[in-house]
């Protein structure tokens, strides 16, 4: 209990007020020219509530970045006001202002966009229905790409956000660049384990230089990852452990792994039955700070959650169908579990939720 509510200080000095992170969660609500809509800023302020700090949702980088469907961008500076009500929604409620930084690569949904180009680091279509073959990126144009996170992260400290979040899970473009599954390319992004994580330790490497360079010291970055993939070939938990072994070792504030539950064993391996943070913390060695996610839903399951070795704990659904959700976690009452409408959560966030309710009413979750 004395942990969750403790403040937290990050590596270059950052303060949280307590280690409650809200989840990065996508709201497919922005307005038509994709800026921040008054329903999306509602949600925000309402959700930073209590919160030590706020991940946005995943946010463009550029054009063919956009995978889905009224997705907020910040790929130039015509969307710095956007981006500065976005933050100034969170830390007005105390909160510290992470930007999700995002490309959706091979996984974007075809026509979503116009003029959109279906990329990745190899023309591989990925497993989903909807997928089309991808086309292979250029050396050059892989350049490009890392240049416009670093455009978008200069938005983010213009705008006034405490840090950026490198989207490098749930299947898109930074974990296609380090998937055997979607990249087989033959150039310095490419071919051997070490080469396919070139894209996300030059990432890494830009970041800090334009920490150094246009941010406070203590702006952090985080980089999100998922451990593993089911596709043969695909990414192996011990590929992860070299991909977190060497994104500990540099000037990073905070590792964030992706997981369904956060006690969650290998997906691919049946057999090994050692929880997946331990693997990390094992690896991680106390170097940077873990953030967990994943069913993490009242106060026993923080209380073990921390117990298990994560050092700050990321919630989702659950701080979207409660909207006090802090506060209730804090005095030890149970979470609300039905989801509203009125209890700002925009609509097109809301409806894709319902649609999802099978696997979320075993969950205990509803709709009202
Ligand atoms: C509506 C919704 C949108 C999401 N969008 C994102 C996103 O933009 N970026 C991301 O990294 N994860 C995204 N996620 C995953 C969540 O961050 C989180 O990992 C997941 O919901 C598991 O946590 P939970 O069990 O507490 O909900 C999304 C999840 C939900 C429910």
């Amino acid at each position: 209990m004395n942990k969750i509510f403790k403040e937290f200080r990050f590596g270059h000095g950052a303060l949280l007020r307590n280690r409650l992170v809200l989840a990065p969660m996508t709201t497919y609500s922005s307005n038509e020219d994709l800026t921040l809509s008054q329903e999306e800023e509602v949600y925000y302020k309402s959700r930073s509530k209590g919160m030590g700090m706020v991940i946005t949702a995943a946010t463009a980088v550029n054009k063919n970045a956009q995978a889905f469907k009224l997705q907020i961008t910040a790929r130039d500076e015509r969307y710095l006001d956007s981006m500065r009500r976005l933050a100034t929604a969170i830390k007005s409620e105390g909160a510290l202002a992470i930007l999700q930084l995002h490309h959706g690569g091979r996984m974007n949904i075809p026509g979503l966009y116009k003029n959109q180009d279906i990329v990745c680091p190899s023309c591989v279509k990925a497993n989903r229905d909807y997928a089309v073959e991808p086309r292979e990126l250029k050396t050059s144009e892989v350049y490009d790409i890392i240049d416009n996170f670093v455009r978008s992260a200069k938005i983010a400290i213009d705008a006034g956000f405490d840090g950026i979040e490198l989207h490098g899970a749930n299947t898109y473009l930074l974990q296609q660049f380090f998937s055997p599954h979607s990249n087989l390319r033959d150039d310095e992004f490419g071919g051997s384990v070490e080469k396919r994580m070139m894209f996300s330790k030059t990432l890494v490497k830009r970041m800090i230089e334009l920490r150094k360079k246009h941010a406070k010291k203590e702006f952090i970055i985080g980089y999100r990852f998922s451990p593993e993939e089911i596709e043969n070939p695909g990414i192996t938990l011990s590929d992860t452990l070299l991909l977190v072994n060497e994104l500990a070792s540099k000037d990073i504030d905070y590792l964030h792994v992706s997981l369904g539950n956060y006690k969650a064993t290998s997906l691919r391996d049946k057999t090994d039955k050692e929880l997946i943070v331990k693997k990390l913390q094992n690896v991680i060695n106390n170097r940077v700070p873990l953030i967990g996610v994943g069913h993490l839903e009242c106060l026993n399951d923080l209380e073990e959650a921390f117990s298990l070795g994560y050092d700050m704990l990321a919630l989702g659904l659950i701080a979207l169908s409660d909207n006090n959700v802090v506060e209730n976690l804090k005095n030890n009452l149970e979470p609300n579990k039905v989801f509203r409408r009125e209890d700002q959560l925009p609509t097109n966030m809301y409806n894709r939720i319902k649609k999802w309710d099978d696997s979320l009413l075993d969950r205990g979750y509803s709709f009202e």
